[in-house]
Order: structure tokens, then sequence, then C-alpha cells
């Protein structure tokens, strides 16, 4: 049997939750186009639509919104436990801690599933703000906003936030929701079929999620951005590195072959906020990049590479651009884990093995 490196082409299950590409260069969760989605929803709709597999009510949204404002907050020990955690830890860490403690503290029963799902999709921002916050105290960290978008970007920057940038973090928290079997949701997927709980699957999920072939993609795709000072200096760096074959980070896709939908949202909003700011170098520089890696590599970039400027832009520090990441695909590793448990069967594949074959056992005194 040959092996499928990454297993690329294998169809490992059924889904009713996303198409990635199924034209090119589309995204629909549900059936409903990213485009729209991003376009006219709030990212909790949205996070509603993954889970209860259709688009809520106005009255329905409302008791949504509302349940998670009831289980927002973490309690005292929880927010001890994550402030004791070092100032350089990653936040992926302290997000993946958070879970594990939050897990301990409310575990999953046959009667509570619903209670989980709502409490980590409200409290995964608390946990990064928490531990953020006490090691770099901001004026404020209270909100009345009512949305995941605005709450974390307010508490963050300790001031109010302006309209258009609550709707383009809202929009990018739409776009990192869901994305069919990705290696994050796929690992949260495995670890649900062995009939694990809900906190031990999105622990999965965020460790996977972390690397940067992945979501840690927008974190080292800014860390390069943020070292040119001019557009010449980017293009040299980036012929010069692939000349090496060093991967650009922000770029290709495993699944899409045209084009990543969502970037052209991302690349818009970083345009008119740099716009704004008056600052267009870094979206100079990363236009720059995306015109050379196109006519080098004929590549085009992924949702990560211009978030990772947009993020930027907002004021956001750099490692905390895969937590947000994480505050959004909670929403669509909670609906693919409830898929796997509709129609569960345990998740295990075999390996062609290419090792010795037959040895013979040599007692330890007499190896060499
Ligand atoms: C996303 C990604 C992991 C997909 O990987 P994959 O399907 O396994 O593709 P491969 O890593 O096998 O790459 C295939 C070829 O394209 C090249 N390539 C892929 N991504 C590249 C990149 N970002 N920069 C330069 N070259 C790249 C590889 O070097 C390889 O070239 P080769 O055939 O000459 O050896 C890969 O494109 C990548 O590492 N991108 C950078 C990380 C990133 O942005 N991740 C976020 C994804 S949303």
């Amino acid at each position: 049997m040959s092996e499928t490196k990454g297993l690329e082409g294998v169809t490992a299950g059924n889904t009713s939750i996303c198409t990635v590409g199924k034209e090119g260069d589309d995204l629909k969760y549900r059936g409903y186009s990213i485009i729209d989605l991003s376009n006219h929803a709030l990212f909790e709709e949205v996070a509603y639509l993954l889970l209860h597999k259709k688009l809520p009510t106005q009255a329905e949204l409302d008791s949504f919104l509302e349940k998670l404002h009831s289980v927002r907050g973490l309690s005292q020990s929880t927010q001890t436990a994550l402030k004791a955690l070092p100032k350089d830890a990653h936040p992926m860490d302290v997000l993946r801690t958070g879970v594990s403690i939050l897990g301990c503290e409310y575990p999953e029963t046959d009667d509570n599933t619903w209670e989980v799902a709502h409490r980590l999709l409200a409290n995964l921002p608390e946990m990064v703000l928490t531990w953020h916050a006490h090691h770099n105290p901001v004026d404020s960290t209270s909100s009345n906003e009512t949305s995941i978008a605005g709450c974390f970007l307010e508490k963050l920057l300790g001031k109010p936030v302006l309209d258009e940038d609550r709707a383009s973090m809202n929009c990018s928290l739409i776009l990192y929701a869901e994305h069919g079997f990705n290696a994050s949701t796929f690992a949260c997927r495995v670890t649900t079929a062995t009939l694990s709980d809900m906190y031990s699957a999105v622990c999965s999920g965020i460790g996977t999620l972390k690397g940067p072939l992945h979501g840690g993609a927008n974190e080292k795709a800014m860390e390069m951005i943020k070292q040119f000072t001019s557009v010449d200096q980017a293009v040299a760096f980036i012929n010069d590195a692939l000349e090496k074959k060093i991967k650009i980070m922000g770029f290709g896709h495993r699944v899409y072959k045209i084009k990543d939908p969502r970037s052209d949202f991302m690349k818009n909003y970083t345009k008119r906020l740099a716009e704004r700011l008056g600052d267009n170098m870094y979206f100079d520089i990363s236009v720059a990049i995306e015109k050379t890696m196109k006519e080098k590599k004929g590549m085009f970039p992924n949702v990560d590479f211009y978030a990772a400027a947009f993020y930027y832009y907002l004021g956001i520090p750099i490692p905390l651009y895969t937590p947000i990441f994480a505050i959004s695909r909670v929403s669509g590793w909670i609906a693919h884990i409830f898929e796997q448990r509709e129609n569960n069967r345990l998740i295990r594949p075999k390996a062609e093995y290419v090792g010795p074959e037959s040895q013979t056992f040599i007692p330890i005194s007499e190896r060499n």
C-alpha cells in the first residue's frame, strides 16, 4: 500500500457543517456563503448556525446572547491560576490550561453539554484577557459590549472601540469560525470519538491550532512583515527565501487551488484601517509580498496573511493572533464534536509498517 502523506485527498468522514473550495475558491457554512455571512451576520449568529444547524431568528439570537452572557466570567480560583502563569508563556498554552481548569470546575455530564458549549464560547476570550491584563495592565478592563468581537477588543485595548473596528473584528471571527476537516478540527473529532469530554477535545484543538503550519501562521507572518522598513527589502527577502526553499507564512493551502476567499476580506479591512491611521507601510509591504509570491510561485495568500497586518493595525499584540483564531474556531470545533457524537465510531486508521522485521532480542549486558 502506498502512503498518502498528510492524508491529502483522503475522505475521512461525512459532515454537513461546511464545504471548503468545492468550486475552487468558495467557502460555505451549512450551505451559506462566507461572503453573505461576513457581509451581514454577527459572529454569534454564525456560531448559532454552526451549532444549531440553522440561522437564528432574532428571538433565538437574543436568547443565545443571553445564555453566553450568563456564563461569561471566570471563577476567582481560575483567574488566580491563569495569572500565576509566566508573562512569557505562549497565550495558546494559557488558553489550553484555562480550558483544562474549566473542565475540572464544571465537568461535562450527560445533562449539561449545551452549558459546557456556551461556557467555552463565552470564556475563551476571558482566559486570554485575564492573563494578558495581569501582565499588561490597561486603564479599564470592563466593557458593556454584548458582542464577543466588541467586548474582546474593548477589554484588551482598555478603551471604547469604533463601530468600524468592531465590525471588521466581527468579520475576522466569522472568517475563522469553521473550515471542514482542518487539522485542529480533526484532532477534536479524534478525541471526541474515544467518548472523551468536550473540554479534552477542545484542548486537542488548541494544541493543534498552535502550530505555524496551521493557526500559528498569522503570528509568523507578522513577525516576518515587521522586520521590513521598505517594500524593496521585503521583495528581496522573499526572493531570497524562495531560492532557499523557505516557506513563506500566510501562503499556500492544502485545499484551495485558486484562492482563499477569506483573504480578500482581510485585505480590504487592512487597507481601510491603514488609510484611516495614515500608516500604509505594512499594508504596502504585504501587497508587495503577495505580488512577489504570485509572480515567483503562483501562490496566493491564505486568511492568515492579511489577518496579520490587520490585527497589528488594530493594536493587538502579535502573540494574541492565534488565540483570536481559537476564540472563533471553538464554534466550529464544538459543531464537529456534536456531529461526531451523532454518528460515532472510534477513529483509528492503520499504518504501513516500514521498520525492521523479526529481530533477535539481545540482553542489555551484551549490546554494543
Ligand atoms: C498550508 C500548507 C501547510 C499546505 O501544505 P501542503 O499541502 O502539505 O503543501 P506542501 O507543504 O507539501 O507544499 C507543496 C509545495 O508548495 C511549496 N509551498 C507550500 N507552501 C509554501 C509557502 N507558504 N511558501 C513557499 N512555498 C510553499 C512547498 O515548498 C512545496 O514545494 P515543492 O513541491 O517544490 O517541494 C503550506 O502551504 C504551508 O506550510 N504554508 C505556510 C503556513 C501557512 O500559511 N499555514 C496556514 C494555512 S491556512
